[in-house]
């Protein structure tokens, strides 16, 4: 088992020994290690069975360090005011990588993906070590991003030697991922950081949503966030009475409309009202929940597609999505 602690100074002792330890960020656990150390970073493949072609991001204390991992023609102004307007924060900016960044950290790639994360006890941790962190969010290749400690000990626990506790993730899910290649943004990933925030703070160039083709962000694999039961995604569950045997369901509400339909025999509620930041946050904690319960069914409803909406809508689209054959991702 996993020793769970809130000790900056013993998770940086495990990472100086070349162990992997999970770190809290502001939008989902991490599962970390010296990133300039491969056989390190390889302790975090065999931990999340994570096929080694699926490149992993670096977390660094803060944007000065920036240019000590990717190409100085790279690190332009516009990387700088992104930078300035959102680290410490949920974004990753994906760029080409200088040598001393190991092959095994980007997959073979020759760029990485950067990101300062924001939650106070991985800032000091990362402020007492003198090495950048690669990490990949600690949840087995495939599965439930973690936010809350308790997830990574249920599933990692026997793998992972400590698990900083820095409590619940604010955020909830993963950074929002982009690439920056002279004035062109593309948004690997959506997450908190929207289209729109990003274009406040670089108006002049041309950003871009959606890959363009590729295993560019392999966390864009279809069914990359499913849990277990079969996922349901509807406009309003008040629709869907009737239509399954309450007892095989779980209904995932964004509000807590009154009254309920009853439609399941278990209801868990995302927010009270429907802000869509504290639907965000606990997303992945009730779809963990709802994993355990008993049923056969997870009902939830989409939001709307805007600012940080769009991230959800992504995450429920892939936790609905059918499971791949494909071993890679099991
Ligand atoms: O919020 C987050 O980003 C969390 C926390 C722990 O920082 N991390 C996270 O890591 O979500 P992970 O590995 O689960 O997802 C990172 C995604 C992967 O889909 C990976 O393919 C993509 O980032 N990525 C990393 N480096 C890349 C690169 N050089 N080019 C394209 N995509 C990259
Ligand atoms: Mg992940």
């Amino acid at each position: 088992m996993s020793e769970i602690g809130n000790s900056v100074d013993r998770a940086a002792d495990f990472l100086r020994g070349g162990n992997i330890v999970a770190i809290p960020t502001e939008t989902v656990y991490g599962l970390a290690a010296n990133a300039l150390n491969p056989l390190a970073v390889a302790r975090i493949y065999e931990a999340k069975e994570r096929p080694a072609f699926d490149p992993l991001i670096v977390h660094i204390s803060s944007a000065s360090e920036a240019p000590q991992y990717v190409l100085a023609d790279a690190w332009t102004p516009e990387c700088r005011l992104l930078a300035d307007a959102f680290w410490p924060g949920p974004l990753t900016i994906v760029l080409p990588k200088k040598d001393c960044i190991p092959e095994i950290v980007t997959g073979g790639l020759p760029t990485v993906g950067l990101r300062v994360p924001a939650h106070p006890l991985t800032q000091a941790l990362l402020r007492e070590i003198d090495f950048p962190l690669a990490a990949p969010s600690a949840n087995p290749f495939g599965y439930i991003s973690p936010t809350r400690a308790e997830h990574v000990e249920r599933q990692l626990g026997l793998k992972v030697p400590y698990i900083l506790d820095g409590g619940p993730c604010t955020v909830g899910v993963e950074s929002t991922i982009i690439s920056v290649s002279g004035k062109v943004v593309q948004i690997l990933r959506p997450g908190k950081i929207s289209f729109q925030d990003i274009q406040n703070v670089v108006p002049h160039l041309d950003i871009r949503q959606g890959t363009s083709g590729g295993v560019q962000a392999p966390g864009m694999l279809e069914s990359h966030y499913a849990p277990g039961k079969q996922v349901l995604v509807v406009d309003s569950l008040q629709e869907m009475a009737g239509l399954h045997e309450p007892a095989e369901c779980i209904a995932i509400w964004n509000k807590n409309d009154d009254p309920l339909p009853a439609i399941a025999n278990s209801n868990l509620f995302l927010s009270q009202t429907g802000d869509l930041a504290e639907v965000a946050a606990n997303l992945f904690a009730a779809l963990r929940e709802a994993d355990e319960l008993p049923g056969k069914y997870i009902l939830a409803e989409w939001v709307e597609e805007q600012g940080i909406g769009i991230a959800i809508n992504d995450r429920l689209r892939r936790a609905a999505a059918p499971k791949s054959v494909d071993p890679v991702q099991s």
